[in-house]
């Protein structure tokens, strides 16, 4: 994947921004959201899902991957994720979780309010492969 032109990128954070209403975060009411686009042009969105049990979370992003996957859907063009502060990346599970579809795939995000994108390989370096 090249980069995405401006309006595209900001159209993708914006699914993200719409997609974290759907937060169900009462424990660190941090609320993030992820939008997914896949290659055919679909976007699926995730939000963050927390539990009482705090080790069971899921990320906004997880859900979204796995939104896409029980749509039959694992072609992915870039991922963006939203978060009500300034500044947000993937975590390091999601980065993993990400790199499984693709080295090739663009994560974008806001480091104090400036937009960024980066390749997930960038953001994941020697991922973890199963050998053979
Ligand atoms: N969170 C995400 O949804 N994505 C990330 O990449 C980082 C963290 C969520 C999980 C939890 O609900 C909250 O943010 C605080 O960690």
């Amino acid at each position: 994947m090249t980069y995405l032109d401006a309006d595209e990128a900001n159209k993708l954070l914006d699914a993200a921004k719409r997609a974290a209403e759907k937060t169900y975060s009462p424990y660190s009411h941090f609320v993030v959201g992820a939008a997914l686009l896949a290659m055919d042009g679909q976007i699926y969105s995730g939000s963050n899902i927390e539990n009482a049990s705090y080790g069971l979370t899921v990320c906004a992003e997880r859900i979204a991957i796995g939104n896409a996957l029980t749509d039959g859907n694992n072609k992915f063009s870039a991922i963006a994720v939203y978060g009500n502060v300034d500044s947000i990346s993937p975590c390091g599970a999601c980065r993993q979780f990400i790199i499984e579809f693709g080295t090739d795939i663009m994560v974008i995000f806001r480091q104090d309010g400036h937009i960024v994108q980066r390749h997930i390989s960038e953001l994941l370096p020697y991922q973890f492969k199963m050998p053979g």
